[in-house]
């Protein structure tokens, strides 16, 4: 499947009728991986968007950035970008220390967000910043790019009214601080968890630090409840020697498997097939490290594309759903929370 056939298969919404000028404010590895080649391949289909803004402190990630986006003016005071008047937009790469920061400035002058997850590791704080957002009816969509993925779609088109029986995820990753991962990696499972069975509960939760000696250390194993009672098995380690994300959402009668490749080095291919009845239909199969433009292709599949143009494409309506809003960050926080708390003390040290 190349990026045009993905697009195919995994339309657009629509463009926005008139055009979007946006700031982009945090230039690091995630905008420049991941953001910057969503932004081109919608460039590239021609949408009425530029990039007007671009603000970072670090001199080298301001240049890159700058020279990504040759009009773009670049920035290093991220305060006098957002009091300015040089984009309609905007999209935060930076972390929640940062974000927390700015935000309210951005509810005071009503500036549409895509921000980065996670946005605030307190809970509390983040609740009281999805409560003004609502009460301002602000514009902020949280950066839990999964919601967006090929996969993502694919398995909930598929699964239409069909309810759910149980779900697994295994979210491993090569070689990440156990700490870093449980605050700030992990989240994306369980906000992906919540997304299909709706609010979570967390029943039991278990954990190991690395100091038992198998290779599959540290790890936390949760099992959640979803309202309908169907019950989702969570199994995420930091540090396995090589990246696995598989979500497995078993149906009545078939059973949908979506995977990002577990390829060590490069996480940018996708899997889905559909098991029934002792048959496996697959239905895409996607190595990104083989496409003409693996950063395009692996921004398609993992969502960062269609989530950046679901925002640009929705920002201005009115009630514009943002599928991934500040109020879903704080129950993802709030329940990552409990889950690290539940599983224990030795794997927060590490
Ligand atoms: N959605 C995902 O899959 C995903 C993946 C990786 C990271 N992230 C999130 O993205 C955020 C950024 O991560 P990263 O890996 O890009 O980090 P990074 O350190 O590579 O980039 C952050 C950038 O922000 C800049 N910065 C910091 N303070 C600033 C300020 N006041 N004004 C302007 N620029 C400022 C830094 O100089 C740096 O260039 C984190 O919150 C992280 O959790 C999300």
């Amino acid at each position: 499947m190349n990026l045009e056939e993905m697009l195919k298969t995994f339309p657009l919404p629509p463009a926005p009728k008139t055009p979007v000028r946006l700031g982009v404010i945090g230039c690091g590895g995630i905008a420049r991986n991941a953001h910057f080649p969503a932004l081109k391949t919608l460039l590239d289909l021609g949408w009425p968007l530029s990039v007007s803004a671009v603000c970072d402190l670090k001199a080298e990630n301001l240049e890159l950035a700058r020279r990504a986006f040759p009009s773009a003016k670049a920035h290093t005071d991220s305060v006098a970008l957002l009091k300015s008047d040089e984009a309609d937009a905007f999209l935060f790469c930076l972390f929640p220390e940062v974000v927390e920061k700015l935000l309210p400035l951005c509810f005071e002058r009503g500036i549409p967000l895509l921000v980065e997850k996670p946005v605030s590791h307190d809970p509390a704080r983040l609740l009281a910043f999805a409560e003004e957002a609502e009460r301002r009816k602000a514009v902020v969509q949280v950066a839990f790019n999964r919601r967006f993925a090929s996969g993502a779609k694919a398995v909930r088109e598929s699964l239409g009214k069909e309810s759910l029986t149980g779900a697994a995820i295994r979210f491993w990753r090569r070689d990440r601080v156990a700490s870093n991962f449980y605050h700030d990696t992990m989240v994306h499972a369980v906000n992906l968890a919540q997304y299909f069975l709706g609010p979570l509960t967390l029943e039991r939760a278990e954990g190991g630090g690395p100091q038992s000696g198998s290779p599959l250390t540290p790890w936390i194993i949760a099992r959640l409840r979803a309202p309908s009672g169907v019950a989702c098995e969570l199994d995420v380690r930091p540090a396995v020697g090589q990246d696995t994300e598989t979500y497995e959402f078993f149906a009545q009668k078939r059973t949908h498997h979506w995977a990002f490749a577990a390829i060590t080095g490069s996480q940018g291919g996708g899997r889905w097939a559909v098991l029934e009845g002792g048959q496996q239909d697959c239905r895409f199969d996607f190595n990104a490290a083989l496409a003409k433009d693996p950063s395009e292709e692996m921004s398609l599949m993992r969502g960062f594309t269609h989530q950046l143009a679901h925002f640009l494409s929705g920002r201005g309506l009115p009630d514009f759903d943002p599928v991934s809003s500040l109020r879903t960050a704080w129950e993802t926080a709030s329940l990552s929370d409990r889950i690290r708390e539940q599983a224990g003390a030795n794997v927060n040290g590490h």
